[in-house]
């Protein structure tokens, strides 16, 4: 149990290869009936998925994306919902984002390569921050933005809650300068923002009218979105669709960016032959990368290997079985996307990084980094997108040398490189 406060999936990972693929594992809370493998996945998110709940499941994320973000919905609140979210991450709406990421990474890289003439920077901290501004941006508007420039400190205090162990976050203590006051703190102030910022849309525009502008951004779309009966979503439905997808978002897609450098640095001929990809490029957009073969396979293995996401987590409303496993109900269920991302049955040698191996199909649900389902991950576009923009910019414009040692751990409630990734950066290709 104490290896498993350190780090939860190698736990998972060992008491797999003992126990096969339905084990119960923890105490408490945190007593979960742990699945693992393509028939679980399938299990979880089709088979038993009607008898399997998130809201109660994800109940700790409530503190900060509320009662009515999509990730804690069940249906047919979550239907709704998400009938009317979708639409705003469509394809097409979307690609207006990839200027946003091209100017806030691109700014960044290169004041990391200032930096980085007096020594090592990193790479993973340094990322963070910003893949929360340019999500922020692509989500609230740059005018939401630039009125409230300490937005994106109340969410990142927010955040800092989130990540706590899951164990520490059942301590809700009120008291001045503990976590939990400083969470409720930042809610304020970030609620404030965000029903002003509701507010003012809704009085400036009449209501079908609120795309595009400086305002723009998925909010705009958020707030115009109907139902066939003519019904939207509330100021609070908008609230926590904000803030629940911003902080879905930024942690899991800096850390999916910083992972794939980190394989590339470790395996120099891959990235070689990436950059030469990325080379051939006239100049970067969202349509060409997408059409990057190797790229494509180089962010699918990364997703494999360290899925941002490890685990999906349910409730089963019903007794169900698994594997000849009982599931009570009541009972929590944790699919591990992390372990079932690493069994050799559907990928040979399944812990070298092996973009070729993208080739040919994995067996059906072996991969689920955006999980799958009517539970499917809302941002998989916007997330790859920026992952790809980001390693785009960096191999075309910069010179990346590791500035660790050894293997790095992996750590966190969405895998990161424990102690983020430290390297030298310099201006030139
Ligand atoms: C690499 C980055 C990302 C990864 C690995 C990831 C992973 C996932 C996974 C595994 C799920 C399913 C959870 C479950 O079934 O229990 C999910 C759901 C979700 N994700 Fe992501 N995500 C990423 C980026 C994003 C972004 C950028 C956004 C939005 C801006 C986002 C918004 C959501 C939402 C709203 C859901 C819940 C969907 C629903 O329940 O209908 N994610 N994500």
């Amino acid at each position: 149990m104490r290896a498993a406060g350190r780090d939860i999936n190698a736990a998972v990972w060992g008491l797999h290869e003992r126990y096969g693929s339905a084990f119960a594992f923890g105490v408490g809370p945190l007593h979960f009936v742990w699945l693992v493998g393509p028939e679980a996945a399938h299990f979880v998110t089709q088979e038993a998925a009607p008898h399997l709940v998130l809201g109660p499941a994800y109940r700790f994320l409530r503190p900060i994306g509320g009662d009515a973000a999509l990730i804690t919905s069940d249906e047919p609140e979550h239907l709704r919902r998400r009938r009317l979210v979708q639409p705003a991450f469509h394809k097409g709406r979307l690609e207006g984002a990839f200027e946003v990421v091209e100017r806030r990474l691109g700014a960044l890289f290169t004041e990391l390569s200032r930096a980085s003439a007096g020594g090592a920077v990193n790479l993973y901290t340094a990322v963070r921050p910003c893949v929360l501004e340019t999500i922020c941006e692509v989500l609230l508007g740059a005018a939401t933005l630039k009125r409230n420039p300490e937005l994106t400190g109340y969410v990142a205090r927010m955040m800092a809650f989130a990540n706590l162990p899951f164990a520490f976050q059942e301590f809700k203590v009120p008291f001045p300068g503990s976590p939990w006051a400083r969470l409720v703190q930042a809610r304020r102030q970030a609620d404030e923002v965000l029903y002003r910022e509701i507010q003012r849309r809704r009085e400036d525009a009449p209501k079908g009218q609120l795309q595009g502008g400086e305002d723009g951004g998925v909010m705009s779309l958020l707030l115009a979105a109907e139902d066939e009966a003519g019904a939207g979503l509330s100021d609070a439905e908008v609230r926590d669709q904000a803030l629940s997808l911003v902080s879905a978002g930024f942690e899991t897609t800096s850390a999916a960016l910083v992972w794939a450098v980190y394989a590339l640095l470790r395996h120099p001929d891959m990235l070689a032959r990436l950059r030469e990809e990325v080379m051939g490029l006239e100049r970067l957009e969202y349509g060409a990368l997408a059409r990057l073969p190797y790229l494509e396979r180089v962010v699918k293995e990364t997703l494999r290997l360290y899925p941002p996401a490890p685990a999906a987590l349910r409730v089963a409303t019903r007794d169900l079985e698994f594997a000849g496993l009982h599931i009570p109900k009541g009972q929590r269920v944790a699919l591990s996307i992390y372990a079932t991302h690493r069994q050799s049955a559907s990928y040979p040698e399944p812990l070298s990084f092996d973009p070729e191996r993208w080739l040919h199909a994995p067996p059906p649900n072996a991969y689920l980094p955006f999980g799958n389902g009517a539970r499917y991950c809302i941002g998989s576009g916007l997330a790859t997108g920026v992952i790809k923009f980001g390693l785009a910019l960096l191999l075309r414009d910069y010179r990346l040398t590791p500035a660790w040692e050894g293997t790095l751990q992996e750590a966190g409630n969405t895998l990161h490189p424990k102690g983020g990734l430290p390297v030298r950066i310099e201006r030139g290709s």
